[in-house]
């Protein structure tokens, strides 16, 4: 890839447009931006831009695309795919100046914010109001909404609630050839063309600069109960999942963690449990709504399921602070087994009924490679994420061997019917699997998109395709 290294030329035309407060060539601050949370990746861009007006974006993007200089948009940097690694240099665009909720329309339960605004602050800022941002990575706590689109995240409510993308009316974009649009109108149905919003949410900031963002709410559910179910056998417990929807109910949420997930982050945290010498994983499952006594219903059927399933004795956390030491534990699985080794995590996704298939496969695979994965995610979506262990692999197995082993893993999710990212997107780490899932027809034709937004590749070059 051709593009232009920056000159002093272009840092003086930055500090004029956008001031030199938010300009960076700080060392420490381009090493911050040179990485996000996938794996031990870094790469330095040669400047960091924190503009705070829409104006200034397309002020940039018109500047960068003219001169050729790459752009790489970056919103907290909690992305577990690469998608914010600014792999060509260039410019660090971030959006955390762009962090104001601009308003809440209670009559119409839309909410009107900037990308810089961080998930947490959002969903308690409506909750406020007795409204409800269902989508809820793990990362909610730090990770802004608009890495969220970018990568249209999920995380345990969107078994019942939705995705990102499901909660998304309308978007002020700026192109990377600067010109700012809208991608749709803020109304709950829209058949006027094609949907433009749709196409930018999961676009991981390769077709424009999201700068503001209309959401749908709906009204907070005021009651749920959280259950913690072991099993002795992991594959019976993957059965369980499809067997409950079975029964016509639909939990808020149903997590699967995998023993060795489950001790890592007990040691991580400074929660306790004591878990059976002979458990080799749990569900977690919460059950929403506003009639406590039908929430119970649904646990009492969902126990008998799971009954069935062989599992162990069932933990029903009923305070509030039971309820949030178990999710705080799930949230801070991912965390722990990166603080455990070196590691690459998958984001596969199956329908739900193959998900014992692909975790045996995942299994198998490991015993034919010599490497260790642990296990976990959003059973009831069908995804699973897979962490695959370096632990004492030599380094030349893990560089040469890991990415056949990550290949069949790809090829495995395919033939059972599903995809190779559930909710962490392609971005950096996994654009050389890509031909797994789409043919060549396919993937011209997502290319022929990123050609007509972006003809000169300015914007996050080196993201999804090769
Ligand atoms: C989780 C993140 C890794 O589910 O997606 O914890
Ligand atoms: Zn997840």
């Amino acid at each position: 890839m051709n593009y232009s290294k920056l000159t002093n030329d272009d840092i003086l035309f930055f500090r004029n447009q956008i001031g030199n407060d938010y300009v960076f060539l700080d060392e420490n601050i381009l090493n911050d931006y040179s990485h996000d949370e996938t794996e031990d990746l870094k790469f330095l861009p040669q400047i960091v831009l924190k503009p705070y007006n829409t104006a200034q974006v397309s002020i940039i993007m018109i500047y960068c695309n003219k001169r050729n200089i790459p752009v790489t948009p970056c919103g907290a940097r909690t992305g577990l795919s690469g998608g914010s690694l600014p792999i060509f240099g260039g410019v660090a665009l971030s959006l955390e100046n762009f962090n104001k909720i601009i308003q809440i329309d209670e009559k119409n339960l839309q909410a009107t914010v900037e990308p810089g605004v961080i998930n947490q602050v959002f969903r308690d800022f409506v909750e406020q109001k007795n409204l409800f941002y269902p989508p809820d990575p793990a990362s909610k706590g730090s990770s802004f909404l608009g890495g969220n689109l970018a990568e249209n995240s999920g995380g345990p409510k969107a078994l019942k609630y939705g995705v990102t993308k499901d909660y998304v009316l309308n978007l002020e974009v700026v192109l990377a050839t600067g010109e700012a649009i809208w991608t749709g109108a803020n109304v709950l149905k829209n058949s006027t063309g094609y949907d433009l919003t749709s196409l930018m949410i999961g676009s991981e900031g390769t077709l424009g600069i999201i700068t503001k963002i209309v959401f749908k709410l709906i009204p907070l559910p005021t009651k749920d109960i959280t259950m913690l179910v072991p099993f002795k056998s992991a594959e019976k417990a993957c059965e369980a999942v499809s067997a409950i929807f079975m029964k016509g109910i639909t939990p808020s949420a149903l997590e699967f963690i995998e023993r060795d997930a489950i001790d890592w982050t007990l040691k991580y945290s400074d929660i306790k449990m004591d878990i059976k010498e002979d458990i080799q994983a749990h569900l977690l499952i919460e059950v929403d709504g506003n009639d406590l006594d039908d929430l119970f219903s649904d646990c009492e059927k969902i126990s008998n399921v799971l009954y069935d399933f062989e599992c162990g004795e069932i933990l029903l956390a009923e305070s509030k602070e039971q309820k949030d030491r178990l999710w705080r534990l799930r949230r801070m699985v991912g965390e722990a087994v990166k603080s455990n080794s070196i590691y690459k995590e998958e984001d596969t996704v199956v329908p739900r009924a193959e998900l014992a298939n692909l975790l045996t496969g995942v299994k198998k695979i490991g015993e034919e490679y010599g490497f260790k994965s642990v296990c976990y995610g959003h059973a009831g979506d069908g995804n699973l994420h897979i962490n695959i262990i370096k632990g004492g692999m030599s380094d030349q197995k893990w560089d040469l061997e890991i990415k056949d082993a990550i290949r069949e893993i790809f090829i495995l999710t395919k033939k059972l019917g599903g995809t190779i990212s559930g909710e962490h997107g392609i971005g950096f780490v996994q654009k050389d699997y890509i031909d797994i899932v789409f043919s060549n027809k396919e993937i011209e034709l997502q290319k022929g998109i990123k050609n007509l937004f972006d003809p000169k590749n300015i914007l996050n070059p080196g993201k999804i395709f090769n």
